[in-house]
């Protein structure tokens, strides 16, 4: 159970593939209107991966111990789907808010990030949702720095996700990301600061939180893969991929289409 260091030169690479996973999210955005299905969505960032960016879309037939191999090459939760939504013939409508989280693998290393979307106006409560999630997000990142302990991470999401009324699930966590899509450690989005693995420069995971407007609890569907809440709230997740650094942190899955950095990271 050791945490892999990679190398400048893997680092490297996993900046490439982690850009080009951002540069999948700045792509699909505008697709994101009434009418479309989410299957529509995933052939648009299939297509671009394969076939524009020459790479290979992480989802299409994954298949981690006890699971089906997973059917399409990004995943699309809606409204009270949690995370990996299998992208449908439903399609979207006003109002609707959905998560795409692309994986994207480049030369062998692999990019993971994903972003909320709404379908024309939101309402009021599901914006706050996703912007106190992306918050989360990146209140995770913040305390990213060499000794800082995985614990801490967990600790502050925990915090900004309950101190506004929100839940955090626990059945899914972020992850170290390389060669393998997942691999050690796991990073929880709850828990105690000063607990868990210390953060060395060169370590790589991702920070993904989900986070439910209601109770925590979560159920996956028959499909063996969509995750939704239990009590049918509202749920938002944002994605990035992250290295420790010698100073603290770099986000290897940004791009010219993400969203700036909330106003209390100074990067
Ligand atoms: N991208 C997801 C993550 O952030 C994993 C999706 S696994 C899949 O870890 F098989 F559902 F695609
Ligand atoms: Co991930
Ligand atoms: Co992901």
């Amino acid at each position: 159970m050791s945490i892999p260091i990679k190398t400048p030169d893997q680092i490297e690479k996993m900046r490439v593939a982690g850009r080009l996973t951002g540069e999948v999210l700045d792509y699909i955005g505008a697709f994101v209107k009434s009418g479309v299905t989410t299957g529509e969505l995933d052939r648009l960032c299939h297509d671009l991966i394969v076939n524009v960016q020459q790479a290979i879309p992480a989802p299409l037939n994954y298949a981690p111990p006890g699971h089906a191999p997973y059917p399409k090459s990004i995943c699309s939760s809606v409204n009270h789907q949690v995370c990996h939504g299998v992208p449908g013939d439903k399609k979207l409508k006003n109002g609707d808010v959905i998560n795409l989280d692309i994986t994207v693998i480049k030369d062998g290393w692999h990019g993971d990030s994903s972003r909320m979307f709404s379908v024309g106006e939101p309402s009021i409560q599901a914006r706050r949702l996703s912007e106190i999630t992306y918050e989360c997000m990146w209140k995770g990142i913040a305390v990213v720095r060499p000794g800082a302990h995985l614990g801490d991470v967990g600790a502050a999401i925990q915090r900004h996700a309950e101190s506004n009324g929100y839940s955090v699930v626990r059945e899914f966590c972020g992850h170290g990301i390389g060669a393998a899509f997942h691999e050690e450690p796991q990073v929880l989005h709850y828990g105690k600061a000063g607990t868990g693995p210390k953060l060395e420069p060169g370590m790589v995971f991702t920070i993904e939180p989900m986070i439910n407007a209601g109770r925590r609890d979560v159920r996956v569907l028959g499909d063996g893969w969509t995750v939704v809440t239990k009590d049918h709230s509202l749920s938002a997740q944002w994605e990035h991929t992250i290295v420790v650094t010698e100073t603290g942190f770099e986000v290897l899955t940004q791009s010219a289409g993400a969203p700036a950095a909330p106003a209390f990271i100074t990067l």
